[in-house]
C-alpha cells in the first residue's frame, strides 16, 4: 500500500478485544514514537506504559470513554518543557508539537502493526499524575490506547468500506490550502 492511503486508512479504534498486546509491538510503538521530529532534536518526550486495569478505571472517573479502560495498554505520554526551553528559552512551547508528532508515530505504528489505537487528551490529567506520581516538571499531555480490536471496528486497507459504514470526513482540500496566500484555494489539478 502506498503511504497515502496507509494514512487514510488509519482510524480512531474505540472498541477493543480482550488480548493482550505483545510487549515487541508496545516497544515497537515506543521506537516509531522516539523516531519523531522534535524542535532542536531536543525529544522532550516521557511514555507511561500502563497496563494495570485498576489504574486505567482511574485515568477516567467519570466512565464517559469506556475504550479508557478497556485498552489493554494505555501509553501516556509527558512532556518534559524543561528539555525544549533549555534550548530555547521560558517562552517556548515546542513540545507540544513535538510530542503531538511523537503521537501520531504511534498511532501509524500502531496501524501498521494491525493494533487499534485512539489519541485521547480528555481525562484528567491530575489524576493520572497522582496516580502515576508523575513529578510537576512533566506536564501531562495525553493517553494513547491500544489494543486489538475486530468487529464493527474492522476496517478494510483501503480505508474506506468500514463495516459499521462511519466514513471518517476530511474537510477538502481547497477549504484548507492555498496557493502562495489565503484568498487562492490551492488547485487540486497541478498543471
Ligand atoms: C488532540 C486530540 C485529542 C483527542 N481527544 C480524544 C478524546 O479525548 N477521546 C476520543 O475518543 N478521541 C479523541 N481524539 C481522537 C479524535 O476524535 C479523532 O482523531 C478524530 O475524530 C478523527 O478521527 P480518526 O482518528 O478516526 O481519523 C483526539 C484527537 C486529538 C488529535
Amino acid at each position: 500500500m502506498d503511504i497515502l492511503q496507509f494514512i487514510k486508512s488509519r482510524r480512531s479504534i474505540r472498541k477493543f478485544i480482550d488480548k493482550p498486546v505483545e510487549h515487541d509491538d508496545i516497544t515497537k510503538i515506543l521506537e516509531a514514537a522516539r523516531w519523531a521530529p522534535s524542535a532542536g532534536n531536543c525529544q522532550p518526550w516521557r511514555f507511561i506504559v500502563v497496563t494495570d486495569k485498576k489504574k486505567k478505571m482511574k485515568f477516567d472517573p467519570f466512565l464517559h470513554q469506556p475504550w479508557v479502560e478497556n485498552a489493554r495498554v494505555i501509553v501516556v505520554v509527558l512532556a518534559s518543557p524543561e528539555d525544549t526551553r533549555k534550548r530555547y528559552g521560558r517562552s517556548s512551547n515546542y513540545f507540544i508539537q513535538d510530542c503531538s508528532a511523537a503521537i501520531q508515530n504511534m498511532l501509524l505504528m500502531a496501524h501498521g502493526l494491525g493494533l487499534g489505537a485512539v489519541w485521547v487528551g480528555a481525562f484528567s490529567k491530575e489524576d493520572v499524575r497522582k496516580l502515576l506520581e508523575i513529578g510537576s516538571q512533566y506536564k501531562v499531555l495525553a493517553l494513547v490506547c491500544l489494543g486489538h480490536y475486530q468487529g464493527a471496528d474492522k476496517l478494510t486497507y483501503d480505508g474506506f468500506d468500514i463495516a459499521n459504514n462511519e466514513k471518517r470526513q476530511r474537510k477538502s482540500l481547497e477549504k484548507i490550502a492555498f496557493l502562495e496566500n489565503l484568498s487562492t484555494p490551492w488547485n487540486v489539478k497541478i498543471e
